[in-house]
C-alpha cells in the first residue's frame, strides 16, 4: 500500500539512474539545431528511450545479453532511422551526451540532505560501470554512494531478480531494509516485487502501471525523499 507516512526500517537507499536522477531527454534537446524541430527532436529521444528499455527487455527474453552502452546506440540507430535522420556527426555527440547528463534540479540536494543523515546510498542501474562513472562525475556527485552498482554484474537487465538481488548483496541487508527509489514505473514494480521498499518518483503523472509489485510511497519529485526516509 502507498504512503506519505515515513517508512519504518530502512538502513540504506538505493536509486536507479536513468530518468530518476538524470534526465535522458536532454542530449537531444541541447542539439535542437542538428536535429530539426522540436516535434521531431521530441520522436527522436522518446523513440531512443523507448527502444533502449525495449531492447534491455527483449535480449533479456531472447537470452543475448549486450550492455547499455551497446544497447543504447542500437536504440539510437533505430530512432534516427525512425526519423529519417542518417547524420553521423549527430549520433556521436548524442552518445558522448550520454556521458554527461545533467542531473535533475532535485537531485543534487536530496542526495545533500541523505548523505548528512548518514544513511547508506547506492546506485543500481542497466547502465555499464563506465557509463555511470562518467555521468556521476560529471555531476560531482561520485563521492555521495557508499555503492556504484551495474546490472553488468549479474549479466542482465531490470527487472530480472538476479539484477535486484546484487543491492542487498552490496550492503550486507535485507531487502525491504533498503529503500529503492526509481521514476521509470516498471522499474519500481519490479524493486517491489523483488521484496524492496519501493519508492516512485512519478516525474511524469502518469497513471501505475498494472504489474505485480506495488510501491511503498509514490511522490512528485526528490524533494519529498528524505522526510519518506525519516531523514528530513
Ligand atoms: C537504469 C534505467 C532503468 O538506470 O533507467 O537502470
Amino acid at each position: 500500500m502507498s504512503t506519505t507516512e515515513p517508512l519504518s526500517g530502512i538502513r540504506a537507499c538505493l536509486f536507479d539512474v536513468y530518468g530518476t536522477l538524470f534526465d535522458v531527454h536532454a542530449p537531444v534537446s541541447a542539439r535542437l539545431t542538428r536535429v530539426g524541430d522540436p516535434g521531431v527532436a521530441r520522436a527522436l529521444s522518446d523513440t531512443w528511450r523507448r527502444k533502449q528499455l525495449e531492447y534491455t527487455w527483449l535480449r533479456t527474453v531472447m537470452g543475448d545479453h549486450a550492455d547499455f552502452w551497446t544497447v543504447t546506440g542500437q536504440a539510437l540507430d533505430y530512432a534516427m532511422a525512425s526519423v529519417g535522420l542518417t547524420d553521423k556527426v549527430l549520433r556521436a555527440r548524442l552518445m558522448e551526451a550520454y556521458l554527461a547528463l545533467p542531473a535533475f534540479p532535485d537531485a543534487v540536494p536530496t542526495l545533500e540532505v541523505l548523505n548528512a543523515s548518514n544513511l547508506p546510498l547506492g546506485i543500481l542501474s542497466n547502465g555499464t560501470q563506465v557509463m555511470l562513472s562518467a555521468v556521476l562525475a560529471t555531476a560531482g556527485i561520485t563521492g555521495r554512494f557508499t555503492n556504484v552498482i551495474s546490472v553488468e554484474a549479474a549479466h542482465s537487465f531490470k527487472p530480472s531478480r538476479a539484477v535486484y538481488a546484487l543491492g542487498p548483496d552490496a550492503f550486507g541487508l535485507k531487502p525491504d531494509q533498503i529503500a529503492f527509489v526509481s521514476s521509470n514505473g516498471w522499474d519500481v514494480a519490479g524493486a517491489a516485487h523483488y521484496g524492496y521498499q519501493a519508492v516512485w518518483i512519478n516525474r511524469g503523472d502518469l497513471p501505475p502501471d498494472s504489474l505485480p509489485g506495488q510501491p511503498r510511497a509514490v511522490l512528485s519529485s526528490l524533494s519529498d525523499l528524505p522526510h519518506l526516509l525519516g531523514r528530513g
